[in-house]
């Protein structure tokens, strides 16, 4: 394939396949990696493009993330994530990545009060929980409260009318810290806390989690600030496995709650957000620094079926920005808590230390991820390591949501229907039962 400019307006790659050849748009986006078009490549060449796991697919133009994993860059709206993290809170970079400007005073404040005003949930949904055992992990509890929205709240579930996926947005947003913190307080065998709308969107999920209706709960101002931060990094982060799951089920036409349970679905996965708990079990394990060459050599062993979690990504081909933010967080919350000779911090830091020296990882340019230092911090809280992923499913949900909203939006949209090299057997005739061997 070459690609010839064959004029200003529309550089071509030209395909030469099966005797045919075949002049494909060249695209270039704001910044980052040009796109061929390939939207013509079946009707022309007989041919599908093949690409399991998507390494080299773009399957959307998108305005709302953009991440340049060789310098380890990630924006929001053009924004640098460790700006964000340092000088916004979580709920003005929801309304940046849902509007794509930030706010100004009166728009902020509006925001802020049509979240503050969702938080609570239709009481029957309560009795979700008591269906569940009281050891169901929380990510399950998520998927199938976050399922039923859709029977409680039909009349924001019209996809077509703008008015209606803003509800729903917002009822997603501003719902899913109260959902999350009852799944937590059902796993605990505490009474549900209600949100309380005089405070600030962590805080309240805060206290939601930890109060209790015996007594007084004062949220700490630092590690609600620290949560805020938490969920800054975790709000969107492009055509992730979870993301690009919502925009699929998105493009059937699936309500809004239905495309977010089954993002929630994916993300559980420990190659994904499932890593954050992953990576914490395997510190766990891994227990002291002395053992830490045991499992660098089990990571480097392909037959081990063992990889390091909350180390490499598939777009980070550097130091994951969002990772350099949480480890500084970490630092600060178990400073704050008194606890920073953490064992497991010393273990996590020995082997971020080992790891990045060694060559294996340094040749599969393999660096911590968000999901490294997220389990330590999150436990230092106080939230047990079955409630890590659903912490994150509470950050996401803005930026699945925000993509999902680009995607009903986009003129280029359609139902999603990948195809496949088909590898199976040829046409053959059914075999009669009394003729098999
Ligand atoms: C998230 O996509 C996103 O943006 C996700 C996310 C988001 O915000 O939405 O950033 C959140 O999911 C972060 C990633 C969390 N997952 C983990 O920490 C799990 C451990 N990491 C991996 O399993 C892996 O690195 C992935 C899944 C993250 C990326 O997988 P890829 O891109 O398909 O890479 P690969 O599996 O092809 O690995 C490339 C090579 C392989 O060796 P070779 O076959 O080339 O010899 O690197 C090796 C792998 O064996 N490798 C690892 C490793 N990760 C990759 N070896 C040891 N330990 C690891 N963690």
């Amino acid at each position: 394939m070459s690609s010839a400019k064959t004029d200003i307006a529309t550089p071509m790659a030209n395909l030469k396949v099966n005797g045919k050849t075949v002049d494909m748009p060249v695209r270039s986006g704001t910044v980052g990696p040009d796109v061929i078009d390939v939207g013509r490549l079946y009707k022309e060449t007989g041919c599908f493009n093949y690409d399991p796991g998507f390494t080299s697919t773009a399957n959307c133009s998108s305005r709302i993330t953009y991440i340049d994993g060789d310098a380890g860059m990630l924006l929001h709206r053009g924004y640098p994530i460790d700006q964000l993290a340092e000088q916004s809170n979580f709920l003005e970079v929801c309304y940046l990545l849902l509007h794509g400007e930030l706010p100004n005073a009166a728009e902020y404040e509006e925001f802020m009060l049509g979240i503050t005003r969702h938080t609570m949930l239709h009481e029957q949904m309560t009795r979700f929980y008591t269906g569940f055992r009281r050891d169901a992990h929380p990510m399950a509890v998520m998927c199938g409260v976050v399922g039923a929205l859709s029977a409680f709240y039909h009349d924001s579930t019209d996809i077509n009318d703008p008015e209606q996926r803003t509800i729903a947005a917002r009822r997603l947003i501003a719902k899913m810290p109260t959902i999350a913190a009852m799944a937590y307080k059902y796993s605990v065998g505490q009474p549900f806390i209600y949100p309380r709308n005089d405070l600030d969107f962590s805080a309240n999920f805060l206290q939601m989690c930890f109060a209790v209706p015996c007594g007084p709960y004062t949220v700490d101002p630092v590690i609600s600030r620290a949560l805020d931060r938490i969920f800054i990094l975790h709000a969107d982060h492009e055509q992730n496995a979870s993301t690009s799951t919502v925009r699929l089920a998105g493009s059937s036409g699936a309500n809004p709650f239905a495309c977010i349970a089954a993002g929630i679905a994916c993300l559980w996965g420990p190659a994904h957000g499932g890593a954050n708990e992953a990576a914490l079990n395997m510190l766990n394990e891994i227990g002291t620094v002395d053992r830490i060459p045991e499992y660098i050599k089990k990571a480097k062993d392909k037959t081990s079926g063992f990889r390091l979690m909350g180390f490499g990504h598939r777009v980070y081909k550097n130091y994951d920005p969002r990772a350099k933010v949480m480890q500084k967080t970490c630092h600060e919350v178990l400073d704050a808590l008194g606890t920073r000779d953490e064992p497991l911090l010393q273990v996590a830091m020995e082997l971020e230390r080992i790891a990045l020296e060694d060559d294996y990882f340094v040749e599969k340019k393999l660096y911590p991820n968000i999901d490294f230092y997220s389990g330590i911090t999150l436990r230092a809280i106080g939230f047990p390591v079955e409630m890590f992923t659903v912490l994150f499913a509470v950050a996401r949900t803005v930026g699945w949501v925000a993509q999902w909203k680009e995607m009903i939006e986009d003129p280029e949209q359609r139902i999603g229907r990948p195809r496949q090299l088909y590898i199976g057997a040829p046409v053959r005739n059914y075999v009669p039962f009394s003729n098999r061997g």
